[in-house]
């Protein structure tokens, strides 16, 4: 699968069969992340890689989905603000930085077969709560890993690009 092919395939699976994800495969997708630029490859991240049946119960007081919480593996990923770049004018550039890194793991790992969803509607305080994130750490994402149970086609709701691109002035 090349990169476009997977950015076209892949899709937010929220229904997870319930058959552990290999190490092997683990492992590819947590490197797709690492190997991600970053402003001032400052690389200010973690990632937390949620394995255990009582730890994932935990993150329900976060995200209280069963599909979520049933998936073999939920991946918490978070940002170290501080260790992050900063624009002259103040920007910083923490989320970025995140928002990047989950994408490479995110299509790395629809190209290992696997499904993930990004996360964002989470209570950022009970998932630091749960896995005992300092108070320094921001959590940008959290994405369920597993084997899709699901089907979906390719991506086609998005906007044309005529209405999303312009040459040379807004
Ligand atoms: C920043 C961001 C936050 C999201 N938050 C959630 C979420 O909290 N729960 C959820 O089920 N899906 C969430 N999604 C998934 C989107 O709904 C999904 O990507 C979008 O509808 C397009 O569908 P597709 O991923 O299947 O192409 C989020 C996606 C992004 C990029």
């Amino acid at each position: 699968m090349d990169v476009f092919e997977a950015i076209k395939t892949r899709r937010s699976i929220r229904k997870y069969q319930n058959k552990p994800v290999e190490q092997e495969k683990l492992s590819k997708v947590l490197e797709a992340a690492r190997l991600s630029p970053s402003a001032a490859n400052r690389q200010p991240w973690r990632f937390i890689v949620v394995t255990d049946p009582e730890v994932k119960e935990k993150l329900r007081a976060a995200y209280n989905r069963d599909w979520f919480i049933s998936a073999p593996v939920i991946i918490v990923g978070c940002a170290l603000p501080h260790k992050a770049w900063v624009r002259s004018d103040g920007e910083e550039y923490w989320k970025v930085d995140l928002a990047i890194a989950m994408q490479s793991l995110i299509l790395e790992a629809w190209e290992q077969g696997l499904g993930t969803c990004w996360i964002g509607a989470f209570r950022e305080e009970e998932v630091k709560k749960a896995l005992g994130i300092p108070e320094e750490a921001r959590v940008v994402a959290l994405t369920p890993l597993g084997y899709p149970a699901e089907e979906k086609g390719p991506v086609t709701n998005r906007s044309p690009l005529e209405e999303i691109v312009s040459y040379n002035h807004w």
